[in-house]
């Protein structure tokens, strides 16, 4: 049957985190007693304040077709956060709503890229930016990053890969897998680079509030030269992680944003009204819950730093933001399992770990960066605790 599928297909696959999460459920249903580090979401659940917009707006009848962008109440509300939380002014008509972030950088993509367009992406980089470039028919420009550089893009390396065929450059900052926040310095070299060019700038914030120092700016601000160029993405996924609500929103130029509702009108039309009354109480909302969230994964970050300090052959940098440890594990390569296999790659560690250990990481070459593994520390203590001790047993083992 695949004879079917369009050649579009050909250039992309399943998200490997994904795919990580389903060969954990395959051995959770032999009864193995599994441990997801592979997973990008928060356990923490959704505020209450928010779930109660969201039941509020069901009892209320808010159950019918918006406006495709969103509602006038609801784009008020992502306005006034823009303005206050990053000092960025936009208009109604300068932002949209859709169905989760991930959405929105889709249809972004979808709207302005054609064949022999190129967009340059940072290494390591979230895994969907490359296969939604290539489904739009461009050709993503990867960028890699270095550990000593902090994991971020330096002016030289920017510099050195912008073309005239350059469309896009993506910054996501905090960045997924590295944890890396670009401070407000950073971006204004960066601005001054990318000044001297005309591509659009893909500002990814969706991890905003998820950093353990008051590093982040939000590159549309930091680089107010650029901003009727900069598209900013942001939601509620991670920040409040509503995740399943699937709600995420873009500040940008007009030309774009009415493009981007236009695609959206014609495939997923407004996101869920019930999503779009609780993002209003997030968005408005009190936001204390947020310390105790951060104090809690600080000390988790700690607790995977120092195993990954601890373990022979792994070593990472700290990093500020998300809730990712991004370890090199090339360390590791040349060892022999007790079954006799040879670690060759980061795909090798991670799937000794997983058998040996029932551990879940996502490999570095998932995000373009083999030679790495991706930790999320963004479960239970005690089940961390437990997940890190049985990898450093299963490592021990290594001959
Ligand atoms: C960097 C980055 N951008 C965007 C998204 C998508 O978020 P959403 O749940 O709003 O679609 C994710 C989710 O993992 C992410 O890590």
């Amino acid at each position: 049957m695949n004879a079917r599928l369009s050649p579009r297909m050909a250039v992309v696959g399943a998200s490997p985190t994904a795919e990580i999460s389903n060969k954990l459920r395959v051995l959770a249903a032999g009864g193995a007693d599994v441990i997801n580090l592979g997973e990008g979401e928060l356990d923490f659940p959704t505020p209450a304040h928010v779930c109660q917009a969201g039941i509020e707006a069901i009892r209320a009848g808010d159950t019918k077709y918006t406006a495709v962008s969103g509602t006038a109440a609801l784009k008020a509300a992502i306005a006034r956060k823009f303005e206050r939380e990053n000092g960025l002014r936009y208009t109604p008509s300068q932002i949209i709503a859709g169905t989760g972030a991930k959405q929105l950088i889709f249809n972004a993509f979808l709207a302005t890229l054609s064949e022999g367009d190129e967009v340059i992406v940072p290494a390591p980089y979230w895994v969907s930016y490359p296969d939604m470039i290539r489904l739009a028919g461009a050709q993503p420009v990867i960028l890699p990053c270095r550990a000593e550089d902090g994991w971020k893009l330096t002016v030289e390396a920017l510099a050195a890969a912008l073309t005239p065929k350059t469309r896009w450059v993506i910054l996501n900052s905090p960045n997924n897998p590295t944890g890396a926040v670009y401070s407000h310095a950073e971006l204004a070299a960066l601005e001054e680079v990318l000044a001297g060019h005309d591509t659009l700038v893909m500002a990814d914030d969706i991890y905003e509030h998820i950093v353990h120092d008051d590093s982040f700016a939000a590159p549309a601000a930091a680089m107010p030269r650029l901003f009727d160029r900069v598209l900013t993405i942001n939601g509620v996924s991670k920040g409040y992680s509503m995740t399943g609500w699937r709600l995420g929103y873009a500040g940008g130029p007009e030309w774009l944003i009415r493009a981007m509702d236009v695609l959206q009108s014609q495939s997923t039309s407004n996101p869920s009204t019930i999503s779009q009354a609780a993002t209003i109480a997030a968005l408005d909302g009190d936001m204390s819950f947020l310390a105790d969230w951060k104090r809690t994964l600080l000390s988790r970050r700690d607790q995977v730093m120092a195993a990954v300090q601890t373990i022979p052959g792994l070593s990472a940098i700290a990093t500020p933001g998300a809730f990712y440890v991004f370890a090199d594990c090339a360390g590791l390569f040349g060892r022999k399992t007790p079954a006799g296999t040879v670690l060759a790659s980061d795909l090798d560690v991670a799937g000794y770990i997983l058998e040996a250990a029932h551990v879940g990481m996502v490999h570095g070459s998932a995000f373009g960066m083999p030679g790495h593994l991706r930790i999320a520390y963004a479960i239970d203590d005690k089940r961390l605790a437990d997940a890190l001790s049985r990898v450093a047993e299963a490592l021990g083992k290594l001959a």
